[in-house]
């Protein structure tokens, strides 16, 4: 049985003060999903203080392939690991579509967040223009492949994968819950044998309105939450939805 796992992607929004109101209005009473909470890089200190003792984790949005060196402004994944951070997103859309980052890029940055001893969340989806083409399964097929390939052995065991289809971000379109059943259910089959225990999250206008509904469904195993997540009242009732 997985444990369901819903994650708030903060995106680049937040500030010092927004993370104590965020936290003062935070109640998970009642849930017993798996939370992780991903703001920007300065608030990781300040929003892992907040977590501790609430049974809550801490991760990172993003983190560089590199381990150290002449990589300014990069961020390494044991520096993350000094500030408490258990998981780190690589792959969003945001980052590929708008820095460029190619999926062998967001293989490099998942396989240092794993041999660091981070657990990635990669994200994988599809275009509009790919849905209507009919590419979505060869599209996500080719996202998990450039990690499968770059990695070796049980690469799985230690991940999240999450899809969210770039058609349904920040856009207030979400996918049915067969239209994401069907990409999960292809996704799972894609880990092999490791698949069955891997938590793999929907993605993409998720809220508390039709969270449960995409829950509901066999091999969606929770969320990564953007807007919806900004909210403490809305994201803690789309952590109950989950478990
Ligand atoms: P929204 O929930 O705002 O659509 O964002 C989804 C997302 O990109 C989470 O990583």
């Amino acid at each position: 049985m997985r444990t369901p796992l819903v994650a708030a992607n903060w995106k680049m929004n937040g500030s010092r003060e927004f993370a104590e109101q965020f936290f003062a209005a935070l109640d998970l009473e009642g849930a017993t999903a798996e939370v992780v909470i991903c703001p920007s890089f300065p608030y990781l200190p300040q929003v892992g203080e907040k977590l501790k003792g609430m049974g809550v984790a801490l991760g990172a949005q993003n983190l560089s392939q590199e381990t150290s060196g002449a990589f300014t402004g990069e961020v390494s994944a044991g520096m993350l690991l000094d500030f408490g951070v258990r998981y780190a997103i690589v792959g969003h859309s945001e980052r590929r579509s708008l820095y460029g980052e190619s999926s062998e890029l967001v293989a490099g940055k998942f396989l240092a967040a794993q041999s660091a001893g981070l657990v990635p969340i990669l994200c994988v989806g599809e275009t509009l223009q790919e849905r209507e083409a009919e590419r979505t399964l060869e599209v996500i097929g080719s996202q998990l492949q450039a990690v499968a390939e770059a990695g070796s052995g049980n690469i799985w065991g230690s991940a999240i994968i999450a899809y969210e289809p770039v058609w349904a971000i920040g856009t207030g379109k979400t996918a049915t819950p067969e239209q994401a059943q069907q990409v999960h259910g292809f996704i799972r089959g894609y880990l092999g044998e490791a698949g069955a225990a891997v938590q793999i999250l929907y993605g993409g206008s998720v809220k508390s309105g039709n969270a449960a509904t995409l829950f509901a469904q066999p091999d969606i195993d929770g969320a990564l939450v953007g807007g919806a997540s900004l909210d403490a009242e809305e994201f803690a009732r789309i952590c109950r939805a989950a478990g």
